[in-house]
């Protein structure tokens, strides 16, 4: 029976461990960019499940896919092929021009398997290349080798002891970086575009530095595209844009439009690494997530799709620099690209958040002073005006 928002926030307070700060809304059904709660209210959804609905809510073709493979196979093991999984893999391996994927559930997981094939890749050459460097305010997860690999010591304390061989530089200080390396590194971990850390996009050459100092220490150069890829910037993968490839890649949210999925993506010399047994999952890569994953890989990469992501990307950047001009004790900075931006305020974001879902629109705030912007990437201009509108309203009521 459909119990009153009220009822279900009483049972979730009784049930669901209280590890998220919730919004006092129920959502019941989605079209699009909008969501609807359990009132029939409608939102304009520009956080798409954090970055994860990249064709929008109840994609017609990506419905149609998940209940065809529901109805002849959900899962089987990966004892054995399924043409599902095979035809994703040889998507991604084409996409990236890297040598084979494997697939988990999750972006930690997706990470986790990275940090494990890089550890096991160093190793064959000296036991103790185990350093592994990442950036400070990254995030890459919250199992315990991705949560030591984030960058945050809020997402590490009371957790410990935690894994060795993490190493933390800041993010665009390439000196910081180059100080750190030395035979003994065995992979820089970064996100291409950070966006937990508060949405910052790679200065001028930093990438490319990054990827000259990984090669002359031997290191391995991994990029967590979890957030930022699968068309967010523009690009199918956001390494693109910056002209750098790395040895491994990681991807997950957006990778089967909301069906749980992460892979890691390793060029073949570096995947020689691991040997049967050496990694594993009993869900990871399934038939119906590859399904879904399947959708995503046939439609993201096409030219006209990332044309979209980019036209609308900047003409909302315009909007929010525009904004900003008219708020500038508020907003400080607008950063991103294509459709992963974020706003700098003067004061912490989270009733700005609040007033906007009482209009009507799903934003975010991230590092407690950065309004996020990760739709998913099927919005209009228009859309783009609806949201730029109630944030205006909402702006001009915070500046009293
Ligand atoms: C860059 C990045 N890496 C890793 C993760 C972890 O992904 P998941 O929550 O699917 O484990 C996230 C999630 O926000 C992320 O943004």
């Amino acid at each position: 029976m459909k119990e009153t928002a009220e009822q279900v926030f009483e049972k979730d307070r009784q049930g669901y461990l209280p590890v998220f700060q919730r919004y006092p809304i129920v959502l019941e059904r989605g079209e699009g960019a909008y969501v609807y709660d359990n009132t029939g209210k409608k939102y304009l959804d520009f956080l798409g499940g954090i970055a994860v609905n990249v064709l929008g809510h109840a994609y017609g073709p990506l419905v149609e896919a998940v209940a065809e493979q529901a109805g002849k196979l959900i899962h089987c093991s990966n004892l054995y092929y399924t043409q599902a999984q095979a035809d994703a893999a040889d998507k991604l391996v084409k996409l990236s021009g890297l040598g084979k994927a494997f697939f988990g559930n999750s972006g930690a997981e997706a990470n986790e398997g990275a940090i494990k094939l890089a550890r096991k890749y160093a190793h064959q050459f000296d036991a103790e290349k185990s350093q592994i460097i990442t950036a400070l305010d990254s995030f890459h997860g919250r199992t315990i080798a991705t949560l030591t690999a984030t960058g945050q010591p809020k997402y590490q304390e009371g957790f410990g002891p935690l894994p060795a061989g993490f190493d933390y530089v800041p993010y665009n200080d390439i000196h910081a970086l180059e100080k750190l390396m030395s035979e003994k590194t065995c992979a820089v971990m970064l996100e291409t575009i950070q966006g937990e850390g508060g949405v910052y996009t790679p200065k001028d050459d930093y990438l490319k530095q990054v990827r000259a100092l990984c090669d002359k220490y031997h290191a391995l150069l991994i990029f967590d595209e979890i957030q930022a890829g699968i068309g967010r910037s523009g690009k199918f993968f956001a390494y693109e844009r910056y002209h750098v490839k790395p040895d491994i890649v990681t991807l997950a949210k957006g990778l089967a439009g909301g069906v749980p999925i992460g892979a890691f993506i390793a060029t073949d010399e570096v995947a020689k690494a691991f040997h049967a047994g050496d990694h594993g999952t009993t869900f990871g890569g399934n038939p119906l997530a590859c399904a879904a994953a399947n959708v995503v890989l046939d439609t993201v990469p096409k030219e006209q799709f990332l044309a979209h992501v980019e036209e609308v990307g900047t003409y909302f950047k315009g909007k929010l620099e525009a904004l900003q001009q008219n708020y500038p004790a508020l907003m400080t900075e607008v950063r991103g690209v294509g459709l992963i931006l974020g706003v700098q305020l003067t004061k912490p974001g989270r009733d700005i958040v609040n007033k906007c879902l009482e209009r009507g629109a799903i934003i975010n705030c991230t590092a407690g002073t950065v309004l996020r912007f990760i739709p998913p990437l099927i919005i209009t201009k228009a859309q783009v005006d609806e949201v730029m509108g109630i944030l205006d309203t909402v702006l001009s009521e915070e500046e009293g």
